[in-house]
């Protein structure tokens, strides 16, 4: 029996996952170990397990390195990958927001060529394009995107809101929602026909286990 490949994103997400997969019957006490391997075995369950950047999760997939991947609903949107998108895990809830200082509260409408910093850019080109239908000017950022307001790089920023604290701490505020996100169980379009019964047979188990929790 060939292994089933399923691919971690490092970070928040993974140990979430890891519980969810433990409760689905799997043996991630390998993935458990802190240790600096990056590919894990349940051998009982001829599953492999790798840990990878979050960013990098639908890249796998889509090649079919990893037959599953489990990341943010962010992550997908920005990488625009052709997945299948099977389950919506519910953990890891938040909302891409564009924020930036209250003084801006109805305003942004008005602003010339505005400057929105973000490390989602195609999210952020999406949203100005589609939604807004209004020309900006898109910052590529890395991280500590709150920054970019703050030392007038941009005027807002579209970035990742999850409790509000970084937010908050940095005199900033949510001035529109983009979307709600959450992670996502998805598949390599191949391995969904050639592993069909193994992989339908987990993500069964996993609806069954998140719908008890409800
Ligand atoms: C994310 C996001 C926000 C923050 C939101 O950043 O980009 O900065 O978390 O969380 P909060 O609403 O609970 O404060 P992350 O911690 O991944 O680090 P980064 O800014 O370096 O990307």
């Amino acid at each position: 029996m060939d292994y089933i490949t399923i691919a971690l994103a490092k970070g928040r997400l993974a140990e979430l996952t890891m519980d969810l997969l433990e409760k689905a019957g799997l043996d991630v006490s390998e993935l458990r170990q802190k240790s600096r391997k990056l590919i894990f075995t349940d051998e009982k369950n001829k599953f492999k397990f790798i840990l990878v950047k979050a960013s990098d999760v639908p890249t796998y997939v889509e090649h079919g390195a990893a037959d599953i991947g489990v990341v943010g609903r962010d992550t997908l949107l920005e990488a625009g990958k052709d997945l299948y998108e099977v389950i919506d895990l519910g953990f890891g809830a938040c909302r891409m927001a564009v924020c930036g200082p209250k003084e801006l509260a109805g305003k942004l409408d008005s602003i010339h060529n505005m400057r929105v910093a973000s490390k989602y850019t195609n999210i952020a080109r999406n949203y100005y394009h589609t939604v807004k239908k209004q020309s900006v000017e898109l910052i590529k950022l890395h991280g500590s995107v709150e920054l970019a307001p703050l030392v007038g790089l941009s005027e807002v920023i579209v970035d990742i809101v999850e409790s509000g604290k970084t937010l908050q701490e940095n005199g900033l505020v949510v001035l529109e929602e983009v979307c709600d996100l959450s992670a996502r169980f998805v598949v390599n379009r191949v391995s969904m026909k050639m592993e069909s019964e193994r992989i339908v047979s987990l993500v069964k188990t996993i609806q069954s286990l998140l719908h008890s929790e409800e």
